[in-house]
């Protein structure tokens, strides 16, 4: 593995183009019939597909995702092929595949709830021990990944779901890999999220389960702090940022805060730089998280951001409302 020590210059991000295009409208399919599952209501539409709620013959809820045009498919056939190889009750499970009006689709188990993302926008407090569980369940759906040689690369709060009951569901393996193949698949071309890319991945350099490991380490800090380690304003720049700035401690990003000991060490590991310096395992790193407090006044709590929006509501104002 390839330590970050190129760093790429400006005029190098600049070309770099995302995986995904902007979102577009779809085409309206309600009540088309595909496969068996009657499609119902339009549940989600990212940059690559579209979901629908679905209900097959005996009247049971699915969800079915359909790419958004046929350049696309290859990612939902990477998909279907990478929940045929994963089984983990933190894993979103896959019924079925195949192709309809030449769009890839893939039908999978319907999920209650909302995605992380989607909680994380909203106003008000996700309490910390709440928030810790949540990223201790991200890293036991990692770690069926990796053991079986696969990286996620796309790890962040809009591809974890929040299900009624507390637990979650890690799902959108489009950009799924094996170790050897994680690289962007177009040369010159960066894939995954910005915000939460790890600094070899955005700087097109070869990579592995790391690179999720860093991925959660920038969740992790979200929600310990309530803002992002590192951001720019383009999607170039917050990819420079990854690869050349140190964030700042969360104790200092939200100093109304009062975190446990060795809180700071553990994120500042899991973002490190160089992934030899990271925590080298999934696991290891739930087990430092296990051991975080975060303390305020009566209540334990994070503050919150509007991160997916891009915007920041005010820590303070957060840490008020505790
Ligand atoms: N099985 C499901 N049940 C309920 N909701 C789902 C399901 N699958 C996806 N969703 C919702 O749809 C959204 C988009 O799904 P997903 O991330 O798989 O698609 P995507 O096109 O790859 O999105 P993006 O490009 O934004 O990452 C998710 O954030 C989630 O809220
Ligand atoms: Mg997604």
């Amino acid at each position: 593995m390839r330590s970050v020590t190129k760093t790429p210059s400006h005029s190098h991000v600049r070309a770099v183009r995302k995986k995904r295009a902007k979102p577009r409208e779809s085409a309206v399919l309600t009540d088309r019939v595909i496969d068996g599952f009657t499609l119902k209501e339009k549940i989600g539409e990212g940059g690559t597909a579209v979901v629908y709620a679905a209900e097959d013959r005996e009247k049971r809820r699915f969800a079915v995702k359909i790419a958004l045009s046929k350049k696309f498919n290859g990612i939902l056939d990477n998909e279907s092929e990478r929940l045929g190889q994963l089984d983990h009750p933190a894993i979103l499970k896959g019924i079925s595949s195949g192709t309809t009006y030449g769009r890839s689709y893939i039908a999978t188990e319907y999920l209650e709830g909302q995605s992380l993302a989607h909680e994380m926008g909203k106003p008000g407090i996700i309490p910390w021990e709440k928030a810790k569980k949540i990223v201790m369940r991200l890293c036991d759906a990692l770690h069926e990944l990796h053991r079986k040689g696969l990286a996620h690369r796309d790890v962040t709060p809009g591809n974890i779901h929040l299900l009624p009951d507390g637990s979650i569901k890690l799902l959108d393996f489009g950009l799924t890999q094996e170790f050897d193949q994680c690289f962007p698949q177009k040369p010159g071309s960066i894939e995954g999220s910005p915000k939460y890319m790890a600094p070899e991945a955005a700087a097109g350099l070869k990579h592995d389960h790391r690179a999720d490991i860093y991925s959660t380490g920038v969740i992790l800090y979200a929600l310990m702090t309530g803002d992002l380690p590192l951001r720019g304003d383009s999607e170039g720049e917050t990819l420079m940022k990854h690869i050349n700035e140190d964030p700042q401690k969360p104790s200092e990003r939200a100093k109304h805060l009062d975190f446990s000991e060795g809180a700071d060490e553990v994120v500042m590991k899991a973002l490190d730089k160089d992934p030899t310096k990271r925590y080298q395992s999934i696991l290891e790193l739930k087990e430092a998280i296990s051991e975080i407090s975060i303390y305020h006044g009566l209540s334990c709590c994070t503050a919150y951001a509007t991160l997916e929006a891009g915007e920041i509501t005010e820590v303070g104002a957060a840490a008020a409302a505790c």
